[in-house]
């Protein structure tokens, strides 16, 4: 399978502002059933970032992850290409991953970009979405059928 180039890290700063945003997107988590606040900050590539929240709901299914409002916030405004998403929790001893559903979502505008694991101190660990979702089904394999 052909590997593509890893995607070339942010500068500190960007960093560092991406987490913060993500730290303020946590803020507004409706989880009144987990208790368990997400935030994500989404970056495209012409360097705007989408806020995006966890969002439960009475009905359990129906609850969204933070990573996929900030991606759906992006797609309905417009934007489709993306630098890299930090993900915000309250979990101080680890650094959250996204679930499996938030990685399709995310691998359906590439696998070539960064994921910050964050934790509330702005501690982080960079992974990608290759990483985080390696050998993928995505958009280019429908093209694919005879
Ligand atoms: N959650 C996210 O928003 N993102 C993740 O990466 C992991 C889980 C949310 C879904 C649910 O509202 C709560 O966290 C507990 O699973």
């Amino acid at each position: 399978m052909a590997q593509k180039r890893p995607a070339c890290a942010l500068d500190p700063e960007d960093i560092q502002l991406l987490v913060l945003c993500s730290q303020e997107a946590k803020k507004s988590a409706y989880c009144p059933y987990s208790h368990f606040p997400v935030g994500a900050a989404l970056l495209t590539r012409d360097g705007k970032i989408f806020l995006g929240c966890n969002i439960e709901n009475a009905c359990y299914p129906l609850g969204i992850c933070a990573e996929r409002t900030a991606i759906q916030k992006a797609i309905s405004e417009g934007y489709h290409d993306f630098r890299a998403i930090a993900v915000a929790t309250d979990v101080q001893d680890d650094f959250i991953s996204p679930c499996g559903a938030c990685r399709q979502v995310m691998r359906e505008f590439g696998s070539n970009w960064d994921v910050y694991l964050t934790k509330p101190d702005g501690t982080y660990v960079l992974t990608t979405v290759q990483e985080l979702l390696p050998a993928s089904f995505g958009p280019e394999d429908l093209q694919k059928v005879q």
